[in-house]
């Protein structure tokens, strides 16, 4: 999506003009056919309302779009960002190619926040469709803010990056498993980060061998793809300051191991790299934007799948941080990634906090639905922030406990612990699982994104399909907390 920026307020050539209008505050310039028509429409602005018709201008005929931006009042930018994106989702194959958003009467931000929702539903994956009907292909491509008040292009500047990080986990969580996976996640994020000042670096199979990272060298010994650890450096905050670490669960495909899963919605699984992915993205968007903080990201990239040299269930493996586990399922994959991945990052950054991103467990989509992230945290404050980052940013999150009582449920007889609990509480078990590999004294957030990072059907700012989940909490965190 192109969108350039005009102060005139010109729309003299412009097919299609959109304007925002805010709830019960139809303007004031709407001629009697309109004013009848949002009424007959029983349009009354609120958000994601979209009124349209056509007027003569000039001898031209003009379509014009009210976009309904709701009261004005708390979340208003979420209002804005579904005006927007409900330009985009009326309009985006419609055979329009440019919308002219008059802008007048909106400050900078607003501007910014109505094109961030107008981009991100504007978003969609159709590399592999080879046979799409004209009627059904992206016409919409461009945007042409007029009447833009000061300060606009520099807003949209912050909001593009995000824009650009959210679409990048998009990109890797909707491409096919045949297409990413460890090695290719890799190649894609080293090509992307390229002239972002980010340093992109990886560990190979051999490396992590040495470093005894048996725990995720067990889930991917049953794969002929080669595992990886993925880092992405962004160090834009003081110097020699501690940083802050995301770690990203990559499984690139689950079929469960040996432990398999069922067929009928297997191939959901592709997306189990949607922590990876979210942190790749927030991580391109830190850079695109020159964050002043210093943020690292590390992903455990690994495909779990089952053949004759596949773990077994009662396998026990040794973990970097010398801790030995009893495989007792081996679709519990995801915290035997994480929990290598996290030693690591610990040992080799001294981080002063570490947030790790996983699709992790059915369970949390059972307890929460679609509508929120499973945050555990063992510090308050970070756990607020954290919330308070995803109210702000749409990116939900709802806290659940941690307890030594659920700790004891994975005490393993023959080993340190055992990788799965029993049913009951099974976000949680999984969650003690990794905290048993954080440091003392080191601020842990655990966000469990199973029920977050693909959609059935389109939501706010998203299309059905990969959501970018997670980008956008990891940018507020960072713009709120850090900078
Ligand atoms: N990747 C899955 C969790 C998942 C399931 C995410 C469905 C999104 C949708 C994870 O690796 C897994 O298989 N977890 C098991 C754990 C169980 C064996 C203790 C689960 O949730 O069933
Ligand atoms: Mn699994
Ligand atoms: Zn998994």
């Amino acid at each position: 999506m192109k969108v350039s920026f005009n102060s005139a307020s010109d729309t003299s050539g412009a097919r299609l003009v959109a304007r925002i209008v805010e709830q019960d505050k139809l303007p004031a310039d709407l001629d009697r056919a309109n004013a009848e028509g949002t009424r007959a429409a029983r349009f009354t602005g609120k958000a994601g309302q979209v009124f349209e018709s056509f007027v003569e201008r000039g001898g031209e005929v003009v379509r014009v779009a009210l976009a309904g931006a709701g009261p004005n009042g708390d979340s208003r930018s979420a209002a804005l960002e579904r005006a927007g994106a409900a330009l985009a989702a009326k309009y985006l194959t419609s055979g329009e190619t440019s919308i002219a958003l008059d802008a007048a009467g909106l400050d900078a931000e607003s501007v910014a926040s109505v094109l961030l929702g107008l981009r991100l539903r504007a978003w969609r994956h159709d590399a592999y469709r080879t046979r799409l009907k004209d009627d059904q292909k992206r016409t919409l491509a461009k945007v042409d803010v007029i009447a833009a008040p000061d300060g606009a292009r520099a807003a949209w500047k912050t909001e593009q990056a995000l824009a650009e990080g959210v679409e990048f986990t998009r990109e890797l969580v909707a491409d096919p498993p045949n297409v990413i996976y460890p090695e290719s996640f890799v190649e894609r994020c080293i090509a992307r980060f390229e002239g972002t000042g980010a340093e992109v670096s990886f560990l190979g199979e051999k490396e992590m061998r040495k470093l005894g990272m048996g725990a995720l060298l067990g889930v991917s010994q049953g794969s002929d793809r080669a595992p990886r650890l993925l880092v992405i450096k962004w160090l834009g905050g003081r110097k020699g300051a501690a940083p802050t670490v995301f770690v990203g669960k990559g499984v690139t495909f689950d079929t469960g191991g040996i432990s398999i899963k069922p067929a009928a919605g297997m191939e959901d699984m592709k997306w189990d790299m949607g922590g990876a992915g979210a942190v790749a993205g927030a991580m391109l968007s830190l850079a695109l934007r020159k964050a002043g903080a210093n943020v690292i990201g590390v992903c455990g990239l690994v495909e779990n799948m089952p053949d004759g040299k596949a773990q077994r269930p009662g396998d026990v493996v040794t973990s970097m941080s010398g801790q030995t586990i009893e495989v007792i399922n081996t679709d519990a994959e995801g915290r035997l990634v994480l929990c290598d991945a996290i030693t690591w990052a610990q040992k080799e950054f001294r981080p002063a906090q570490v947030i790790d991103l996983a699709t992790l467990t059915g369970a949390m989509i059972i307890s929460l639905g679609h509508e929120h992230g499973g945050l555990f945290c063992n510090d308050d404050a970070l756990a607020d922030k954290l919330l308070r980052a995803g109210l702000a940013s749409g990116d939900k999150l709802w806290r659940f406990p941690l307890a030594p009582a659920y700790d004891k449920l994975i005490d393993s007889p023959i080993a340190d612990m055992k990788n799965v609990g029993p049913r009951w509480g099974g976000s949680i078990t999984a969650a003690q699982f990794i905290q048993r590999f954080v440091d003392d004294g080191t601020p842990w957030a655990h966000l469990d994104i199973a029920g977050m990072v693909w959609a059935d059907k389109p939501g706010a700012t998203w299309d059905k399909g990969a959501t970018g989940f997670g980008v956008r909490v990891i940018d507020r965190f960072v713009r709120d907390t850090l900078e």
